[in-house]
């Protein structure tokens, strides 16, 4: 039987082994995947010893040991190299390890499965860590007409434009997003999950927006949603549908098997409410 994991600390919230049985499931695979709890300092061997049963084939990787999974593969994966983090390693027939960053591909299936056109369109981006950087280079790809990221520090969004994005990201200070007329506005940053706004939600800045994109999930409509919605934003998205389009990447990579998402996302959707 093929053997895969999901690796964190904590780890016991993760639907990811729900979500790749119901694949499993649905592509004739039988696999077994199970939640590994590492330490911070045991992540490596733990890892390691993981894959020295033979029939363990890949796992993924989430908070906090993205970094610590960077270190030990080998990453062609543009959005990993970007992000310098990966979500997904995968055992090579010589025993290495592959890493791949899913989120950012997740994040733009999502968008375009509820009907989004993202060529074209004005992408707005809050937050300039891991999260962000992991999806500059997938956004790009699919055709947006212009890339702008903004954050709370901005040296740190300067950062990120310089070192991602073949010079095709700007930045903007939070201030001032309006002056960009974004037409979505995906937030990367955590602030929901304490009930906090990334930035000012204000009808100036929401006035060209047609669509946000929170990447956390929470059983009710996100705050950062909420105050999209109010602002009269027709089409809010959280990140249940990037969790599972990540996962249905991986899970491709590691089956060559492209796995239906749409059963599954209602599924969870159920299973969080
Ligand atoms: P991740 O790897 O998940 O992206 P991270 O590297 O800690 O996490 O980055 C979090 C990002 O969210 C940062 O850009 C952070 O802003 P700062 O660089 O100014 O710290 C942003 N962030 C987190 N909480 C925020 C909040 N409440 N309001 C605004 N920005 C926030």
């Amino acid at each position: 039987m093929k053997k895969f994991a999901v690796f964190g600390n904590p780890i016991a919230q993760s639907l990811s082994p729900s979500i790749h049985q119901m694949f499993a499931e649905q592509c004739g695979e039988l696999i077994t995947y199970s939640k590994i709890l590492a330490s911070e300092e045991g992540f490596a061997e733990a890892v390691h010893t993981f894959f020295s049963d033979p029939d363990a084939m890949g796992c993924n990787v989430t908070m906090p040991f993205k970094q610590q999974a960077y270190a030990l593969a080998k990453v062609d994966d543009q959005a990993a190299q970007d992000a310098k983090v990966v979500n997904t390693l995968m055992r090579n027939h010589d025993g290495t390890l592959s890493g791949f960053n899913t989120d950012g591909i997740g994040l733009v299936n999502d968008l375009l499965n509820h009907g989004v056109t993202l060529t074209g369109a004005r992408v707005l981006l809050i937050g300039a860590g891991g999260a962000a950087r992991g999806v500059i280079s997938p956004l790009l790809q699919a055709g947006v007409g212009a890339l702008c990221i903004t954050n709370r520090t901005v040296a740190k969004a300067e950062r990120v434009a310089e070192e991602t994005g073949s010079g095709q990201v700007s930045v903007i200070a939070p201030e001032s997003c309006a002056e960009f007329k974004p037409t979505v506005i995906i937030n990367s940053t955590a602030a929901s999950l304490s009930g906090g706004l990334p930035l000012a939600m204000t009808s100036e800045l929401l006035a060209s927006c047609h669509t946000t994109y929170d990447m956390v999930y929470t059983a009710t409509t996100t705050p950062f949603n909420e105050a999209a919605e109010k602002g009269g934003v027709p089409t809010t998205l959280d990140g249940l549908g990037m969790l599972v389009e990540q996962a249905a990447a991986a899970f491709a990579i590691w089956t060559g098997k492209q796995p239906a998402t749409k059963a599954v996302l209602t599924a969870l959707r159920k299973q969080i409410t």
